[in-house]
């Protein structure tokens, strides 16, 4: 990577191999808690030396180990080139209890805090903090590295109209590939295929996980909800959606009702249950100049023309997934299929 951030801007340096041993209130003044994750917790500092305010990540040796920090560190320095990725300075030390790494510090706080509960953000809002998030996502599986733990918390806001916003907290990135147990149990923004392994389970990380998590997170910075509390069957919300979803009936389930045919069709691919049809991060932004939630008039009495369009081309997608299954190639099928939709139009 050109430009990785090489001015050190805390007192003391490291590569991350060999940490110095510091005592924090040598060097830092904390201000106050940031945050606390599963982990450890986020302070903010005055850095001593510089006078800047910056965020320190303090890890417990308690909980976390060295191997692990190191991965969190590296991981988080790599990515830091990225806009919409937090800045990882190269400072990281140990104190007698923490192991510790510096990084920006994010005066509007974090996206959880900004989506009102049961409203959610201005379509316009979304659009901006999609934009940024989704290339955050496809520089990181670019590099074939997932970042596994997509969710609100973990995007920092910078000012309070979203034009810069950046993905964080790279404690549990892993590369793409690799094999690990399923130790955690599950949340909202889990894949269904994660959800049905078992504790202590051999699963693959794969990036499709992040697009799945990241549809979760669409949907609730759109209406301010979860849609579901486990991407399993036996949930009541998700069996609705699945139902839709895999087109055993054509009826959209209450909560996705405010949303255009077009943002329902981007949903679909996007919360694909099986992640190998899964859509990448790259198709969302090719939704991002469309309508995404019905104007008041088409809440109360939809358009059936939209409805008709997307049904139709959508019925041409369920015919494409047929006779890919059956290892027939519709790549050449796309010209015609958009051929008939214009013939189709030209009758109406
Ligand atoms: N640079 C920052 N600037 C402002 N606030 C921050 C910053 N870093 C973290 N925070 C706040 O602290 C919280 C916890 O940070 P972080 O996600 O890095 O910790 P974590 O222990 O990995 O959390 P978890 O494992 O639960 O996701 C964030 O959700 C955010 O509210
Ligand atoms: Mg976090």
């Amino acid at each position: 990577m050109d430009n990785r951030i090489e001015t050190p801007r805390s007192p003391r340096c490291s590569n991350g191999e060999n940490l110095l041993n510091l005592n924090l209130k040598d060097h830092y003044e904390v201000t106050k808690e940031l945050g606390r994750g599963t982990y450890g917790k986020v302070l903010l500092a005055k850095c001593k030396e510089t006078g800047s305010k910056v965020a320190l990540k303090v890890l417990p040796k308690a909980n976390v180990k060295l191997r692990d920090f190191h991965r969190e560190f590296q991981f988080s320095y790599f990515l830091s080139p990225h806009t919409n990725i937090v800045d990882t300075y190269n400072v990281a030390f140990e104190t007698r209890a923490s192991y510790v790494f510096v990084q920006e510090y994010a005066c509007v706080g974090d996206l959880f805090d900004a989506i009102p509960p049961q409203i959610g953000m201005s379509e316009k809002d979304v659009k901006c903090v999609t934009k940024q998030v989704a290339s955050a996502l496809d520089f990181m599986h670019s590099k074939k590295l997932v970042h596994r733990d997509i969710k609100p918390e973990n995007i920092l806001i910078f000012d309070t109209s979203f034009n810069k916003v950046k993905l964080m907290d790279f404690g549990m990135t892993r590369r793409d590939g690799t094999v690990i147990r399923k130790v955690n149990g599950s949340i909202p923004y889990t894949p269904p295929e994660i959800c049905e392994a078992v504790r202590n389970e051999s699963i693959c990380v794969s990036t499709s996980g992040d697009v799945w998590a990241f549809g979760v997170l669409l949907f609730c910075m759109l209406t301010g909800n979860f849609p579901w509390e486990n991407a399993d069957i036996s949930d009541m919300y998700y069996n609705e959606f699945f139902c839709w979803q895999k087109r055993k009936t054509t009826r959209i389930p209450s909560q996705w009702l405010k949303f255009t045919p077009r943002v329902m069709r981007l949903f679909r691919k996007i919360l694909e249950t099986k992640p190998e049809k899964r859509c990448e991060m790259k198709e969302i932004v090719k939704y991002l100049n469309d309508p995404w939630i019905k104007s008041q008039k088409n809440s109360q009495e939809s358009d059936p023309e939209e409805e008709d369009f997307t049904a139709d081309s959508d019925h041409m997608d369920q015919l494409a997934n047929i006779l890919q299954d059956h290892g027939i190639d519709t790549k050449m099928d796309a010209r015609f299929r958009e051929r008939r939709i214009s013939e189709w139009l030209l009758t109406l």
